[in-house]
């Protein structure tokens, strides 16, 4: 049986000079495990906030985040260990190698095998010839494949991304996106991305716009017909 993370009617405000700045309310979302979704919309609409709620990397002003597993629902905070996040700005540790930085969160889950799993990551993005470099480096596309890599490595049910594309060139762009999706999938990890680009975008099985505090599904498909 598969998780599911559910939000069920959350709003997000915020104090703002003593004015309160609602971003959205009443919003419901469910995001299944082993599909994809893009998240698109103005700038400044609140997709990285929502983002952060759907992760439970920050908690929503009203309504509940809840995981599901065979119709249970738990915290969502007892869920961290199967998250996994990606960057618009990769957030890679600058001190680390790229190998150190994918080994990483498996050494933090105390894992004997980190270096080993973390090579085999590298050589499946495409970055065997780099495991030594740090991300100074690293191109902007190769750093964020090792973030791909550092994101999966550790086998999470679900992979959220802000603008996972939108430091590189189109060439990259396009790159990176295959392989982050075709990760998921092979891995059967949900994929919420968030992104200005109609081209990720339509990479996706669900396309989700955030507008005006409202959140509507622009189209939904399944992952045969797409062009992946
Ligand atoms: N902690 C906070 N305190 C106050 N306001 C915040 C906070 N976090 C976000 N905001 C405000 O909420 C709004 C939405 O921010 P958010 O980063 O979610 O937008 P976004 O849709 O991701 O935009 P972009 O496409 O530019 O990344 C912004 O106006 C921002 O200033
Ligand atoms: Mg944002």
């Amino acid at each position: 049986m598969e998780h599911r993370i559910d939000l069920k009617n959350i709003s997000q405000s915020f104090e703002m000079n003593g004015n309160a700045v609602t971003l959205f309310e009443q919003l419901n979302l469910s995001i299944c495990q082993g599909q994809s979704y893009a998240i698109t919309g103005p700038s400044g609409a609140g997709k990285s906030s929502l983002l952060m709620l759907a992760s439970g990397l920050e908690k929503p002003t009203t309504g509940q985040c809840v995981a599901v597993n065979h119709g249970r629902e738990f915290p969502i905070a007892e869920l961290r260990a199967e998250v996994g996040f990606i960057f618009q700005q990769f957030h890679l540790l600058p001190e680390l190698t790229a190998l150190n930085n994918v080994a990483l969160p498996l050494k933090l889950r105390g894992d004997n095998k980190a270096l080993a799993k973390a090579k085999q990551w590298l050589e499946h993005v495409g970055l065997s010839h780099r495991l030594d470099h740090k991300p100074s480096e690293l191109s902007g596309g190769e750093q964020q494949r090792v973030a791909i890599a550092r994101a999966l490595v550790f086998k999470p049910k679900f992979i959220f991304a802000d603008e996972p594309t939108g430091n590189l060139d189109p060439k990259s762009a396009a790159e990176v996106a295959k392989l982050l999706i075709s990760c998921c999938q092979q891995q059967n990890a949900a994929l919420v991305m968030v992104t200005h680009s109609d081209a990720l975008a339509s990479r996706a099985e669900h396309i989700y716009s955030l507008a005006g505090g409202t959140l509507s599904l622009k189209k939904s498909v399944q992952a045969k017909e797409l062009l992946c």
